[in-house]
Formats: structure tokens, C-alpha cells, sequence
């Protein structure tokens, strides 16, 4: 196993979703880990972080975790808080965004195969200014002389570059030398064996007890929900909370699914409690609060007539990181995601979450492996708010329906040409706006719809995509011509950052 050590990055997970491509397990811990609990580490990472190591107070490793004979990579913020530590002298020289051309010296086992002029990606403002003792300079740029730095003989490594961003070309290679060449780590992670050694460990924490879920009609709860009933049976009850912010039809396809793999599941009709919860409201955050409380209370309500011990959820490694200010509290919020957080307390539940420890691509290939079908595991991501923040403003139920309505016309056209798998998620958003237009030689004054079509690896960055005009041709013309409340469709062509995909 490698240990990932958070200091707060947003790309911290995406460190050791690259390491598990390589085939080893890798774990991301808080920044104040203590070396007891990285007794099975092979090799340690420090990410990057928000913070500044030029400050007086900085959030550092505990001491003791330098003196392990393990093999140390620091990125970032990581590099900044290793060299420090062996004697460096940090500074705020020049800040460095996006690219640059990073030039490599001499011979580092982390570079192996790697040219010596290749692109990687910045971020950030402070830089170490002097080579710690004992330590080569192995890479610059041409803002910072020293962007990487080495020790063999303690076998201690620092870049201030991001290797597990898509954006350095030779990334995932320099996260593969450090796993074979330097660390030379056990390669034994695979998702078969995940599969088995999850469905064991739900038997022995939860197989006497009663266990509740809440499918969304997303791809991790359901496959979550597969995964516990095949350790589980009949003890597993799925309850599917109807809040009237859906995709067209998504009910009925999700029942027949889940009845098709022999799981019990209670639907949950309210969208009338949801819908007056939301009259008037227009703040984002507020709506997101509103939509998360009902769907606990109402699931909540259901759950305890069936006397469950434990919760299971669909929670994967990135919600982690995206909702709760990451593993170590130092990430920067930037939405409050729902999800049933706040029930197990209340409620007295223990928490079963089979799928905390992997990525999004890895609970596909696990849906695949336990036998749901292409179509379904294929689905675009759907948040749990619904449409309740792709409608901006005040919701309303005819404004659900124009947006379903829309929605249904985005993903038959993107089937039919064919690129629904081109893109990561592809959704409609209904603006509050509305303009002219005519129509039929009549004046009309109705609503605009942005269509949002984008790519990404794992949804914590993301680049619109560059759909044939033609295709977006056809959804506009679809859209305006069959749904009278709309007479105008814009594209969005914003990338995440500054974007975020959805737009509350
Ligand atoms: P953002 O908008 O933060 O979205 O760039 C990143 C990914 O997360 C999805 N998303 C959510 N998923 N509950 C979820 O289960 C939520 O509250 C939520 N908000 C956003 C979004 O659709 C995208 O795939």
C-alpha cells in the first residue's frame, strides 16, 4: 500500500486514483496521521495544499514520519514542507498557474523514460529557494530553478509540478516510476478481489442485522445496493426517495432495473413535500439544504419502521474531498453535496459505505462485473438535488416539467448520433431569464435553456466539449420547435475551473 498524505489539494485523490492504476492500493490520510497507522505503507506522498509553508504556522507531518525508512515523494505544497524540513529556504518568488516547460538534469529513477524537456502543470506561489543538504536539484523551469529535488540515500523526492493532473504529459509515468522503481510496491490491487473481499466484510459487520438504502437512481448507489444484497439478501431494504426533481421516466426504469436483479425496493412518493419546501426559494445553497433535509426526514421516517442497524450508502473517495473539506479538513468547500449525511446520528445507524475507497470509473467496472446492464452503468452522473439545481432561481413543478421535457430531447439526440459517450455528463439547464423570439410570424417571450455539454475523468475538473455543430443544431432545433416554453438555447462553453459543472 502507498499512503497518500492530504495537506488539502483538490487533486489529492486523483494522486492515488494514478497509483491504483499501477495496480497498488493507495490511501489517503490527514496530515496528522500518526506513523502507527501507516505501518502498511510501502511509500509515502504528500500532496499539495492551500496553504502556505512561508507562514509561521503551517500544517506539517508529525515529526516522527521522517524518520521512517520509506521512500517519500512530496508534490507541491509536499515538496515545500519536505524540503523545509531537511534545511530549505522556502520563498515567494514568482506564482506559476498552468503549464510550464519543466527541464530535467542528471538521472533520477523518478524521470526514468521521461524526456528532458516535457510539460507539466503549476500551481502555486511559494518556491523553495535553496537545495536542502544532501539533496540534487534533478528538474527547473524557467521561473523556478528548483522544481524537483532528490536524496537517494534517503530515499526522499520533491516536485513542485502536479504529476496526477491530466495536464502533465508525463504524469501518470513519473507516479508509475515512483510505485515500481522507487517504492517497488506490491502490485495487488484488483477489482475482482475488491468484489469478494467487500461482499466477506459486509457479512461479518452487518450479515445478522437489518440494513436500509436509498437508491437514487445513480450508478453508486445501485451498485452499492447490488454489492450489500448479494452479502446481505433479503435483510437489505432500498428505498427510492420520489423528491419530483428527476430525469423523465427515471422512476420506472429504476424500479424495473432493481426488481429485475431481485432487490426489495419501496418507492417513496413525494414530490409534493419536496415542491412546497422549494416554492419562492432561489439561493443555491439554500435549495441544496432544503432538498438534503426533507430527503432524511423522509427516509428517515421509512427506515425505522423496518428497525435497520445500519446505513448503506454510495459514498466514493471523491465526495470525501468535495463536501466535507477533504480527509484533512484543509480543502477549500466549494459545494455542499447531497447526500444522506446527518441520518446515522440521528437515527443511531452504523454507517456500511462498500464503495468509500473507490473512483467513479472503478464503481463502473464493479457494476459491470456484478452484471448491470451497459446502458445503465454508462449513465451520465446525476446529482441528488436532481433537477432542483439545473432549474436556476425558484422551482417550480411546471418548470420541472419543461426542463424533464428538455432533458429527454438532449439525451435521445445525443443517442442518436451517438456521443453520449463522448461527453461525461450532458444536461440541460433552464435559465430565469426570458426572451423574444418569433415564431410563426408571432412575437413570442419565453424561456432560455443552456445546454451543458462536458468532459472529464472524474468530475473535479472538466473541459466543454466541442460537439459538432451540427448535433447542437438539431437540440436546439428539437428543443425550441417541441417545447413552447422555450425559444432559445445557448451552449456553455465554460471549462471547470472557473465552471463548476453543474451551475448551482
Ligand atoms: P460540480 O457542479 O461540483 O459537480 O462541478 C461535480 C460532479 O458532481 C455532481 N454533483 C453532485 N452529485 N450530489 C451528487 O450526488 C450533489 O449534491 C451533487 N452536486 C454536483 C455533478 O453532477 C458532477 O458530476
Amino acid at each position: 500500500m502507498i499512503a497518500v498524505i492530504d495537506f488539502g489539494s483538490q487533486t489529492t485523490q486523483l494522486i492515488a486514483r494514478k497509483i491504483r492504476e499501477w495496480g497498488v492500493f493507495a490511501e489517503i490520510f490527514p496530515f496528522h496521521v500518526h506513523p502507527e497507522d501507516l505501518k502498511d505503507a510501502q511509500g509515502i506522498v504528500l500532496s499539495g495544499g492551500p496553504e502556505s509553508a512561508v507562514q509561521t504556522q503551517y500544517p506539517q507531518v508529525r515529526k516522527e514520519i521522517w524518520d521512517l525508512s520509506v521512500p517519500i515523494l512530496g508534490i507541491c505544497y509536499g515538496f515545500q514542507s519536505l524540503a523545509l524540513h531537511y534545511g530549505a529556504v522556502l520563498g515567494k518568488s514568482k506564482r506559476e498557474y498552468g503549464s510550464a516547460k519543466l527541464k530535467i538534469f542528471g538521472s533520477s529513477p523518478l524521470f526514468a523514460d521521461i524526456r528532458d524537456d516535457t510539460v507539466v502543470w503549476m500551481s502555486h506561489e511559494d518556491s523553495v529557494e535553496t537545495l536542502p543538504e544532501g539533496f540534487d536539484t534533478i528538474a527547473s523551469t524557467a521561473s523556478i530553478p528548483i522544481a524537483g529535488i532528490q536524496s537517494l540515500s534517503r530515499k526522499r523526492y520533491g516536485i513542485q509540478f502536479h504529476p496526477e493532473v491530466f495536464h502533465t504529459e508525463a504524469g501518470f509515468q513519473i507516479i508509475g516510476n515512483f510505485v515500481e522503481k522507487i517504492v517497488k510496491a506490491d502490485k495487488d490491487w484488483s477489482l475482482s478481489n475488491f468484489i469478494e473481499m467487500e461482499i466477506e466484510r459486509i457479512k461479518a459487520i452487518a450479515g445478522k442485522d437489518t440494513v436500509v438504502a436509498g437508491i437514487s437512481g445513480g450508478v453508486d448507489s445501485t451498485v452499492a445496493s447490488v454489492l450489500a444484497h448479494q452479502a446481505l439478501g433479503k435483510n437489505l431494504h432500498c428505498f427510492f426517495v420520489d423528491h419530483g426533481l428527476l430525469r423523465k421516466n427515471e422512476r420506472e426504469e429504476v424500479v424495473e432495473l432493481l426488481s429485475g436483479l431481485g432487490i426489495q425496493l419501496e418507492v417513496l412518493d413525494r414530490k409534493a413535500l419536496f415542491l412546497d419546501a422549494l416554492k419562492g426559494v432561489e439561493d443555491p445553497e439554500e435549495k441544496r439544504k432544503i432538498i438534503g433535509k426533507l430527503f432524511i426526514d423522509t427516509f428517515e421516517a421509512s427506515a425505522k419502521k423496518v428497525q435497520a442497524k445500519f446505513l448503506l450508502q454510495g459514498t466514493l473517495y471523491p465526495d470525501v474531498i468535495e463536501s466535507s473539506g477533504g480527509v484533512s479538513g484543509l480543502a477549500v468547500k466549494i459545494k455542499s453535496h447531497h447526500n444522506v449525511g446527518g441520518l446515522p446520528e440521528k437515527m443511531n445507524l452504523k454507517l456500511l459505505e462498500p464503495l468509500k475507497m473507490l473512483f467513479k470509473d472503478e464503481v463502473r467496472l464493479i457494476g459491470k462485473k456484478l452484471g448491470l446492464p451497459d446502458p445503465f452503468i454508462l449513465r451520465h452522473p446525476f446529482p441528488g438535488p436532481g433537477l432542483g439545481i439545473r432549474i436556476i432561481g425558484a422551482v417550480d413543478g411546471k418548470k420541472v416539467e419543461v426542463l424533464q421535457n428538455a432533458d429527454a430531447i438532449l439525451r435521445e439526440e445525443l443517442a442518436k448520433y451517438d456521443v453520449d459517450h463522448q461527453v461525461w455528463q450532458g444536461f440541460v439547464v433552464l435559465l430565469p431569464i426570458r426572451s423574444v423570439g418569433v415564431m410563426g410570424d408571432q412575437r413570442t417571450y419565453q424561456c432560455v435553456a443552456a445546454v451543458r455539454l462536458v468532459e472529464a475523468v472524474d468530475g473535479m475538473t472538466a473541459r466543454w466539449h466541442k460537439m459538432p455543430h451540427e448535433v447542437l443544431e438539431h437540440i436546439s432545433n428539437r428543443i425550441t420547435n417541441e417545447i413552447i416554453e422555450i425559444n432559445r438555447v445557448v451552449y456553455d462553453i465554460t471549462s471547470k475551473p472557473p465552471g463548476t459543472i453543474e451551475w448551482e
